[in-house]
């Protein structure tokens, strides 16, 4: 028996989970942990595959029997309903979400649509599927969302708790926050065993191009301007999307209906000194680039619209309640994950389609 193998034979329960947005950045990630870790347990994964998913995330599970993927949209009910119903699920780990501040603001519908409405069209089938199995106590929906819910800290604030109120700045984190209230709301009303996760920005394999971090590593290979929004003093709390997984794995099993828990890297670290240390790094690593020492691409742009000052998480709750820390430190994190990148150019080089190039010459008109 493999440790995988015994792990699943020791937990309690085999689970049969639905995966929304699984074709995407941390949903794919996911998929990839929970197949690893628990192998007999049913992955069904539900993605539109818009702009941002991407089947080739998820090829090689392809020979996984527990494994199903389903191209629909979380909006389309009778899908859904059809899903939850034939595949017996008990637990929905719910990724899918359009995810890019820069696109919120240059157009907001879709992420009304998917955000608000997609997440209300899971909630609900999933409340009456779950009512119709006379509320299994260990079913779960687990609503994966983002710290940018609570808006933007000052210098000298204390990082976000649990508990500090919601005040979304963005057409992204005002949809996403409207979900969160959502799936609060469905435990609160229905009693359906909903948990909130609230994450710090995340950074690993299959990130989507137009990301911070990717969009750097890519334009330093490409030997191209590494735009800087405003001063570049605004601060983000990075998290290795391995560790994101690993405390998902563990508010499924261990989490508590009704109860939010914020999840962060302890790594709080400024724009302009991240792309310095990626510059580093890719000067340490690539042997070709265009451009040496990379750090000569750095421009400094025009700040994005409302743009955040500060993200930070407290996330002493899932550490004492959970037991959950970051395994990952960030100088380790972002070696793994430059090194990603540049083992990876036949995943990322079509990614810079058409649509895309589109797209960036509309939010850098500068560069
Ligand atoms: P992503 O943009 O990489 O992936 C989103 C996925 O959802 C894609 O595969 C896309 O095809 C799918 N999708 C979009 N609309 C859909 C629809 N209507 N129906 C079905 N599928 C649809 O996003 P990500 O970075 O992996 O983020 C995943 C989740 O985690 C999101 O809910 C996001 O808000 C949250 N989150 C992200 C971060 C981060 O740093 N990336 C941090 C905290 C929380
Ligand atoms: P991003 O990866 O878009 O995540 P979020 O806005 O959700 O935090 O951006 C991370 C930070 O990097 C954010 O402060 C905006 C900044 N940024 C740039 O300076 N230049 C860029 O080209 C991008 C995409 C982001």
């Amino acid at each position: 028996m493999t440790f995988s193998e015994q792990k699943q034979s020791n937990s309690k329960e085999q689970r049969r989970l639905l995966v929304t947005g699984g074709a995407g950045f941390i949903g794919s990630n996911f998929v990839h942990h929970w197949c690893k870790q628990y192998p007999g347990d049913r992955v069904v994964v539900l993605d539109a595959l818009t702009y941002a998913g991407n089947r080739q995330n998820l090829s090689s599970l392809a020979g996984h029997q527990n494994f199903h993927f389903v191209q629909g949209d979380i909006c389309n009910d009778a899908l859904v309903n059809a899903l939850l119903k034939e595949e017996s699920i008990d637990t929905v780990a719910h990724f899918a979400a359009e995810s890019h501040v820069d696109r919120s603001i240059l157009g907001p519908d879709a992420f009304v649509r998917t955000n608000v409405v997609g997440t209300f069209t899971l909630l609900d089938a999933f409340r009456q599927h779950w009512e119709r199995r006379n509320q299994p106590k260990s079913d779960r929906f687990l609503h994966v969302s983002t710290d940018e819910v609570y808006g933007s800290l000052g210098p000298d604030d204390h990082p976000f708790t649990e508990t500090t109120p919601y005040a979304p700045n963005s057409p992204y984190s005002a949809s996403k926050a409207g979900s969160d209230h959502l799936a609060r709301a469905y435990y609160h009303t229905y009693g359906m065993p909903t948990i909130i996760t609230n994450c710090s920005n995340n950074y690993g394999s299959y990130h989507f191009p137009e990301k911070l971090i990717p969009l750097m590593c890519i334009n330093i290979l490409m030997g191209k301007p590494l735009p800087v929004y405003g001063d570049g003093q605004n601060v983000r709390d990075w998290l290795y999307v391995g560790d994101h997984c690993s405390a998902l794995d563990v508010v499924i099993h261990k989490g508590k209906p009704g109860e939010t828990y914020n999840i962060g890297g302890n790594n709080e670290v400024k724009n302009i000194d991240l792309v310095n240390k990626l510059c580093e790094v890719m000067n340490e690593l690539a042997a070709d680039l265009p451009i040496r020492p990379a750090q000569k691409l750095i421009t400094f742009v025009k700040d994005r619209a409302g743009h955040d000052r500060r993200y930070a998480i407290d996330a002493t709750k899932i550490k004492t309640e959970l037991g959950w820390t970051p395994a990952e430190t960030v100088d380790g994190g972002l070696r793994r994950t430059i090194e990603w990148y540049l083992h990876n150019r036949d995943w990322w080089q079509p990614l810079l389609s058409a649509e895309y190039q589109a797209y960036y010459s509309q939010v850098y008109t500068q560069v």
